[in-house]
């Protein structure tokens, strides 16, 4: 047997957690033949909830997990953790200004981020869930100047799912028919997903859905407000399709990304595609080899989509210095 990899889940007695950690112990991160250990962190009044996680996980009986640890402290939470998903957070609620969301997801973020530089194993990779993941992200990274920019992660593969399900249901295709939808900026309602990349079966997207008012009013304001059609459905916030995006990131990092096609993820932006450098941006990203990756250059990027990309990643640039004024980062 390999030696087992051990992934942190934070939040992990919430609703993603739960639909998440079965899925992990599953094998579903890093394939059926990779053990792992995992680390599940809430906070103290959370404890008892998540010994019953615990107790359910162990009563699947998986062949492929090897420890299963419960905690409310980061120290023994991160210690030698391969990989931290960041789940809990605080979202912005209604009437909540955004000093004191940041002020809120500050504490947490750079408690967090100390706490794995300190603490985790030296290959770690940071996966940030809970929102707003771009800028909590960045808040943590700043807080573990010691870890490479390029093992930060935040989470858009829940819009590029969105995104790829309208475009297959308004053409009257499966999802596996649709390939290479990217979201740009930030998981917010400014993201911008872009048809103009993506391809139904091989052929451009625009050519086959033929309608540039529906890809360009439609759309685009579907997916960036189905996150609040959900809430509105089911009284609760995505919490499957969520941990299934979340499970699919870790996956496409971990395994060379198939020819000719890329995934969305936030990641440390290099400047590429005039993206403001150092925030974290959501980009097409492949890896060859499941370690490294990269961005995927030479897109094709329209007057429609330049002007997107531009406002949600202001968006970004002033949350990361609004963190910077308000936690003095
Ligand atoms: P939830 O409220 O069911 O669970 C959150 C869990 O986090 C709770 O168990 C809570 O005790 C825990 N928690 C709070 N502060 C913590 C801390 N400092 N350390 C450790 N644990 C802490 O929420 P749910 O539905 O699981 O969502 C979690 C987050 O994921 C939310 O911020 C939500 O907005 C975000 N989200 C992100 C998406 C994305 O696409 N990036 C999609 C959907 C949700």
């Amino acid at each position: 047997m390999k030696k087992a990899i051990k992934v942190a889940v934070t939040g992990a007695a919430g609703n993603i957690g739960y639909s998440m950690v079965f899925r992990i112990a599953k094998g579903d991160l890093f394939g059926a033949d990779q053990p792992v250990e995992l680390n599940l962190i809430d906070i103290a009044p959370a404890m008892d909830k998540l010994e019953g996680v615990k107790m359910e996980l162990d009563d699947c009986a998986f062949p492929l997990l090897e420890k299963i640890v419960c905690t409310s402290d980061l120290a023994e939470g991160f210690k030698d953790v391969n990989w931290a998903i960041l789940v809990g957070s605080m979202p912005r609620k209604a009437g909540m200004e955004r000093s004191d969301l940041l002020k809120i997801n500050g504490g947490i973020f750079t408690g967090q981020g100390k706490a794995i530089e300190q603490y985790a194993a030296k290959d770690v990779r940071i996966f940030v869930v809970g929102n707003p993941c771009n800028t909590n992200c960045w808040i943590a990274k700043q807080s573990a100047p010691s870890i490479p920019a390029d093992r930060w992660f935040a989470m858009t593969m829940l819009d590029q799912h969105r995104a790829t399900y309208q475009l297959a249901n308004k053409t009257g295709v499966l999802s596996r028919d649709v390939k290479n939808v990217v979201i740009w900026g930030n998981h917010s309602s400014t993201q911008y997903p872009d048809a103009y990349n993506a391809t139904i079966n091989g052929k451009p997207a625009v050519e086959v859905v033929n309608d540039k008012d529906w890809l360009e009013n439609d759309f685009i304001p579907t997916v960036q407000k189905r996150g609040a059609a959900v809430i509105a459905a089911r009284g609760a916030s995505s919490a499957a399709s969520a941990a299934n995006a979340a499970i699919d990131t870790v996956y496409a990092l971990s395994t060379p990304t198939p020819k000719g096609e890329w995934f969305s993820v936030g990641v440390c932006s290099n400047g590429e595609y005039g993206t403001p450098k150092g925030i974290i941006t959501s980009l097409p990203v492949r890896t060859e080899d499941g370690k490294t990756w990269h961005v995927v250059e030479g897109l094709d990027i329209n007057e429609f989509s330049r002007a997107k990309i531009d406002a949600t990643n202001k968006e970004l640039l002033d949350e990361s210095n609004s963190a910077k004024e308000i936690l003095g980062l």
